[in-house]
């Protein structure tokens, strides 16, 4: 297989946001499917940069790629910007936090018997929207990010691929135990820019990643290929 002249940025795995010392807010995410964009990426792109939050061991450290472990949303957001350049495809895998304390302890809240502890959270950055502006006049840069939903997956999937401002998300539909986070076998609906939705799968991770990266450089290569006409 022929490699794209790209480099491949994928930001994988959950974030944590800190309450106190010893305690955070997180999610469910393994990590898996980053791992796995980033490893079947060495082989189709020049570059691979993996920007990973504190994941499943398994899935933390990709051989081959340059590494990049983030742990709080903020500091997602700052590595993600930073590696924002023409010639790039970003795929944004990863499910940071949306909220943080908004007034974290400095020392570990202490339990007082008998009340409730009310917890006052505020909005992170939102990376993907974070980096519009960084993206305007970039040549050759393509954004995907994923839709993870309970419920009324394409739509809300939509919602997100223009009010982010992408090339392609890629929604799946999330259950507890079931599909999605933590489990094996998963489908994506691949949309488009222009709104043209693909399926791909069911397959586990491992091959749903090497079929959603085969989709996506045939996409951009399609595009490339028009915008030199
Ligand atoms: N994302 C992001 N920054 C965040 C949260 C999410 O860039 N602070 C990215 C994810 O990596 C994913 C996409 O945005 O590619 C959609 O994430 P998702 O969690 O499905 O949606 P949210 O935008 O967080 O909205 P909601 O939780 O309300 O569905």
């Amino acid at each position: 297989m022929s490699r794209l002249s790209l480099r491949l940025v994928i930001g994988s795995g959950p974030t944590r946001e800190w309450l106190d010392p010893v305690r955070f807010l997180t999610n469910a995410s393994t990590g898996r499917t980053g791992w796995n964009l980033a490893r079947h990426g060495l082989s189709r792109f020049e570059e691979v940069i993996f920007i990973s939050g504190p994941a499943d061991p398994r899935f933390v450290h990709v051989e081959g790629a340059r590494n990049i472990e983030v742990d709080t949303t903020e500091e997602m957001a700052q590595a993600v910007q930073a590696e924002i350049a023409d010639d790039t495809l970003l795929i944004m895998a990863a499910a940071p936090a949306d909220y943080t304390p908004a007034e974290p302890g400095a020392q570990k809240i202490k339990k007082e018997s008998g009340s409730d502890l009310l917890l006052r959270l505020r909005p992170t950055t939102d990376i993907l929207k974070s980096i519009i502006p960084l993206a305007r006049g970039r040549r050759g840069l393509f954004r995907a990010g994923f839709a993870a939903e309970t419920i009324d997956t394409e739509a809300y999937a939509r919602r997100k691929l223009a009010e982010k401002d992408l090339d392609f998300i890629c929604a799946n539909r999330v259950y507890k135990t079931t599909c999605g986070f933590g489990d094996n076998d998963n489908s994506l609906l691949v949309i488009d820019r222009s709104g043209n939705a693909t399926m791909i799968g069911p397959q586990n991770k491992e091959k749903l990643a090497s079929l959603l990266l085969d989709h996506l450089v045939s996409q951009i290569t399609v595009t490339s290929a028009r915008e030199t006409l």
